[in-house]
């Protein structure tokens, strides 16, 4: 199976996407959504960003790798009463069956940077967007020191060597990487705009209860404890994470963890 696809079904990522629903609609929210805008989001999960765009009158496609995302986006769709979104699955390095030219706007937060062959994917995203259009990523930044950067940074260094030529996600938070890309997708750095911005983590209850829900549900975290399980090293990426997760809780909150992290809004005007 194609380990992209397998190691984001390996978990529930729905699990993860609970703790950030506000920071999703916050996003969107600030993304002129108008009523029949034709929106690509790719990488959508089970629509933390797609949902509210249509709820706020957009034409919602979200396409997703994983079968059991789509399926819980469509689920929550239903429930929601919202015949204007819906989800299917697909490969942001191939966006097969989408036409070219068709989206105003493609969004993809935190989704297209985590595919591989980075080059293929900007092409994609530029392909099926219209001219006069745009796209929107939010990409983790390496080396940042707030949350996501330095767990997918602690999870990797537990996790086996990748295989060769693999490229990491975190290089879609680098700016001269981004530019290269969407350059060879025949987009002028001119057209390219970054911006730091902030993401909200809430989760109800403490930090150690949200490790628990990472090293249950997310695919990165849960191989890194497949890994330090055989190299006997579970209870020092337990600490780790759990010394990471408290350190970043800006909480008083028993009951609640609040842990915001940078990303780099990353926005193509084609
Ligand atoms: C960190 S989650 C973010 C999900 C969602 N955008 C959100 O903000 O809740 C990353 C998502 O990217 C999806 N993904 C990873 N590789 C992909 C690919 N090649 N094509 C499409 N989606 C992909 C995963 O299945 C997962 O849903």
């Amino acid at each position: 199976m194609n380990p992209n696809k397998a190691l984001w079904e390996k978990g529930d990522f729905t699990r993860i996407a609970q703790s950030m629903r506000e920071s999703g609609e916050a996003l969107v929210a600030d993304l002129g959504m108008t009523k029949g805008l034709k929106v690509l989001d790719l990488g959508c999960g089970d629509g933390t960003t797609a949902l509210p765009a249509a709820r706020l009158g957009a034409d919602v496609l979200g396409v997703d790798i994983a079968r059991n995302l789509v399926e819980a986006g469509n689920r929550r769709a239903r429930e929601l009463g919202l015949t204007n979104c819906r989800f299917q699955e697909g490969d942001a390095t191939h966006l097969d069956g989408l036409k070219d030219r068709t989206f105003d706007l493609v969004m993809s937060i935190f989704g297209a940077m985590f595919a591989p062959k980075p080059f293929d994917v900007a092409r994609e995203m530029v392909r099926v967007t219209r001219p006069g259009g745009r796209i929107v990523m939010g990409n983790w930044i390496p080396g940042d020191p707030t949350l996501v950067a330095q767990l997918l940074k602690i999870s990797a260094a537990y996790s086996p060597t990748p295989p060769e030529g693999f490229v990491s996600p975190m290089t879609w938070g680098i700016e001269k990487d981004v530019i290269e890309r969407f350059a060879a997708a025949g987009v002028p750095e001119g057209r390219i705009a970054f911006a730091q911005a902030t993401y909200t983590f809430n989760f109800p209850g403490p930090p150690a209860e949200f490790v628990t829900v990472f090293r249950t549900y997310y695919g990165p975290t849960m191989n890194a404890f497949e890994a330090a399980d055989k190299s006997g090293r579970v209870a020092d990426l337990q600490r780790q994470l759990e010394d990471l997760f408290k350190a970043q809780n800006r909480s008083s909150r028993k009951d609640l963890t609040s842990i915001p992290a940078t990303f780099l809004r990353v926005t193509v005007a084609l």
